[in-house]
This record gives structure tokens, sequence and C-alpha cells, in this order.
């Protein structure tokens, strides 16, 4: 049997995100071995379902660590040490630094909740109703140093509602969420997906904009 790809996740809260790749792959569906879950914060939700599910853990606190680049650097290099080959940002609540990440640049995604390039950032729930935005949704993009600001691979649509709020908004955006992921994490580990020059490939062409997804799944936008 061919070795499955191996991934690691940061993440910083509840972990619905990663719970839902765990399910993915339980059901057969996402073909990869979750080697190490790591968290700046050891009371994460996250790291309590990932020790469940067997997969090892680290939570390292940002506070003993003389500054950002440092922290960064450890907390990478227990993904590297744990043989990863891919690292997924799953509600990983702080910005990685550029240096340390360079070597995953290409090899991480992150999941945010908004239609990128628009609301970069946090409280994006809140920004979309005061804006009055019609659309609201999630984006996978390559992580680069920029914040939420990598290329975007796929994007999750959802239209707002009169009367919306944000916890209603949450709500409905997160299950597409929990399909997004799992959807663009397979074409990354099936090889069908590069980062080059700054832009998204997909099975050899330069992505003109993100994938969709659909009731079926992800597909090219119209
Ligand atoms: C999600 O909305 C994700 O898009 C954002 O943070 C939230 C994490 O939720 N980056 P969970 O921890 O995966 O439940």
């Amino acid at each position: 049997m061919q070795p499955r790809p191996r991934v690691a996740v940061l993440a910083s809260g509840r972990g619905s995100n990663l719970a839902a790749l765990l399910a993915a792959r339980e059901r057969g569906g996402l073909a990869a071995d979750f080697v190490l879950v790591g968290s700046d914060k050891a009371d994460a939700p996250a790291l309590r379902l990932a020790e469940a599910a067997g997969v090892p853990t680290v939570a390292l606190a940002p506070k003993a660590y003389p500054d950002r680049r440092s922290f960064d650097r450890d907390l990478l290099q227990r993904v590297t040490d744990s043989g990863a080959q891919w690292l997924v940002l799953a509600g990983y609540m702080r910005v990685l630094d550029g240096e340390a990440l360079r070597p995953w640049v290409g090899r991480a995604i992150n999941i945010h909740p908004s239609l990128l390039p628009k609301y970069r950032g946090l409280h994006t729930h809140r920004r979309v109703l005061e804006a009055g935005d019609r659309e609201h949704g999630a984006s996978v993009h390559f992580v680069t140093a920029e914040l939420d600001g990598g290329p975007v691979i796929a994007q999750a649509r959802l239209r707002t509602e009169a009367g919306d709020s944000e916890e209603a908004l949450a709500a409905r955006l997160l299950p597409l969420e929990h399909r997004l992921l799992p959807a663009v994490l397979t074409l990354l580990l099936g090889g069908r997906l590069r980062y080059r020059d700054g832009q998204v490939w997909l099975d050899g062409n330069a992505l003109p904009a993100p994938l969709l997804l659909g009731p079926d799944g992800l597909h090219a936008a119209a």
C-alpha cells in the first residue's frame, strides 16, 4: 500500500474544522495520516479532539518565548519533526512569522470565514453585516506571510438574509467550511494543486478564479 501523506494541523479553539477532517478520513474520503495537532492554547478543545482520535498533540505557550519569531520557529520545528509534509491551519488564531513560515509556503493552507480578499482578519461575520453584503462565505487559501493574503484555492458562498445576526451567519457558514476544507485538502494531497509564482495551479493550469463548493463538491467558477 502507498504510504499516506502526512498532515499536521494547527488550531487554537473549538476544532470543528479539525473534527471535519478527521471525520472525512474516517469515512475513507481523505487519504491522510494526521501526525500532529499543535496549538498555542493548552486548553483548546481541538487538542482534546485530537487526543480522542489518537493524534499526537503539542501545545506551546507564546508567553514562554521572547518574541513571535522564536515561538513560531519552535512550533513549526515540532511540525517538521512530526514528519508532516503538509500543514493545515484550522482556526489557528495567530499570525505566523514570515521567516519561520518560509519552508511551508506551498505546503500550508488556511481556512478563513470570508470571501477573501474581503475581510481579512477578525470579526468577519460582523463586518459582512455592517457592510450590508448580500453574500458571505469561506475561503481556503495557501498560507503566505501576509495575513489571510495568500492565493485563494476555493470558496463556499452563502446568501445573507434580512435580520441575520453574527451567530446565525456563523452557524450557516460552518457546515460549508466543514465540507470545503476536506475537499481542498483532498485535491492538495492528490497532487492536483500547486502554489507557484504567487498563484494557485490546478492540474498544471493557473487557476483564473477560486473553485466553488457546490452540492457535489468543488467545481470551476462559472
Ligand atoms: C472557523 O470559522 C475558521 O474559518 C476560522 O476560525 C473558525 C475555527 O472554528 N479560521 P473551529 O475551531 O474549526 O471550530
